[in-house]
């Protein structure tokens, strides 16, 4: 019986890099994605290269758990879940729709999955703002600062639409209070508190949910809180890289500065900003390590994916501007709320259980997204052009202040 790898958001940037690795690997898969965010280009493309009957594509929203149950009526041996909303900005304006996709959304993959294996996009906005002394980040962060009394007494949460009380009532009626098993403990409730950003909470209550459903039906799982993904996939056989439909990540931003798609990278605040960036073909690979160790009777883990070197936005510009040749225009704006100073993963865990570590350094990173954004494949031409509908920084705001990072 021929059984499929079921990839949600497999339409999207990560998912479709990650299903690309899975098939190379031998596997087959089933894409379930409703395109709000993803591209059917990134499925024709993997269609074109592995064939109609090694990728499934069912056009499906996971909110609606009908229809999910039934895209999935094929050989399932296991989830990888991407779908998601993933802007940190966003969340805090539409916090409700956040719930709905990435909770609601997980919930019925939940549901769906029964006690199958789930490898799980988590993101380093669980972490929120680390405590002084704890970085690079351990997976055990939460409980580390509860144990050692550093934990927090309130919620961290940047201003927003709603507070952390009204949250949880929210997740009680819409989650626990219809399945009990998928209550938040009182340590997951004292966590709840550790976000900055409606984003990360949403993502830590659905690492909470793969807890207590193991608790429960035993159901194995591997959570992974990445830190900055980046950079394209530029095989001869296949290529794919990030074609969001609103861009907000740092790199696509400086090298559509730098080809003059806007006027210039916003840096918010004068103060450094460190960051772990790794490239999304490693993180292809760990997804597939974790999803073998899960169908070997692997236990359920959660596993930081980072490179634990940090790099300030001015460090960012300045090597692509080194590698491109080009100068990159950038203007100072005033700082965000909730933005840590610095992030990074410590990977011993993974490194220690699977062998990963991160292999492609930051210069090839940010060479492989520019071949891809500079010269994307003619299919995706149309999508790349109109990623900066908004753009960043207006020509008013723009004139006398730019300044230049040059080679
Ligand atoms: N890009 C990063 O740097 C980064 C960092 C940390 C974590 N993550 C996580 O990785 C995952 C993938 O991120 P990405 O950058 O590839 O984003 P993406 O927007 O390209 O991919 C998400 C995919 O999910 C699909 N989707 C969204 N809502 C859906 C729904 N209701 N039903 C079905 N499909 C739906 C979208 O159409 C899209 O294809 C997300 O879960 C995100 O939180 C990303």
């Amino acid at each position: 019986m021929t059984e499929y790898v079921a990839i949600t958001g497999g339409a999207g940037y990560i998912g479709g890099i990650v299903a690309n690795s899975f098939l190379g690997s031998g596997s087959n898969v089933l894409i379930l994605d409703n395109l709000s965010e993803g591209n059917i280009q990134v499925v024709n493309a993997l269609q074109k290269r592995y064939g109609k009957d090694r990728v499934l594509y069912r056009n499906v929203d996971i909110t609606d758990y009908n229809a999910l149950r039934e895209a999935c009526r094929v050989p399932i041996n296991g989830f990888v879940d991407f779908a998601a909303k993933i802007s940190v900005g966003e969340s805090q304006q539409k916090c409700l729709e956040y719930f709905q996709t990435n909770n609601i959304g997980f919930l019925n993959l939940l549901l769906v999955a029964g006690d199958r294996p789930i490898v799980k996009s988590l993101t380093a906005a669980i972490y929120g703002t680390p405590r002084d002394g704890f970085l690079p980040l351990k997976e055990t962060y939460h409980a580390d600062i509860r144990a050692q009394g550093k934990g927090f007494k309130k919620s961290q949460l940047m201003q927003g639409a709603a507070n952390l009380e009204e949250m949880l009532g929210w997740y009680k009626e819409h989650i626990s209070g219809q399945h009990k098993w998928l209550g938040l403990t009182p340590e997951q409730i004292i966590d709840s508190n550790v976000p900055t950003s409606v984003y990360g909470l949403t993502k830590l209550w659905d690492y909470f949910m793969l807890q207590n459903r193991e608790f429960y039906t035993g159901g194995k799982f591997i959570g992974l809180p990445y830190f900055n993904a980046a950079g394209a996939l530029n095989s001869p056989e296949l290529r794919l890289g990030e074609a969001h439909r609103i861009e907000t990540h740092l790199i696509p931003t400086i090298f559509e500065a730098a080809m003059g798609g806007i006027h210039a990278v916003p840096v918010f605040g004068e103060k450094r900003k460190l960051r772990d960036y790794v490239d999304v073909k490693d993180l292809a690979e760990a997804h597939v390590l974790c999803f073998d160790s899960l169908l070997g009777n692997g236990e359920s883990k959660v596993f930081n994916l980072g490179t634990g070197r940090q790099y300030d936005t001015k460090d960012i510009m300045i090597a692509a501007a080194e590698i491109i040749g080009i100068p990159i225009p950038y203007m100072i704006v005033p700082d965000r709320a909730g933005d840590s100073r610095a992030l990074a993963a410590d990977t011993t865990a993974i490194q220690q259980a699977l062998g990963w570590s991160a292999t492609i350094p930051l210069r090839q990173m940010l060479t492989d997204a520019f071949k891809w954004q500079s010269n994307p494949p003619p299919e995706f031409q149309a999508l790349m052009k109109n990623r900066f509908p908004t753009v960043p920084i207006s020509l008013s705001q723009a004139k006398g202040k730019i300044r230049y990072i040059r080679q």
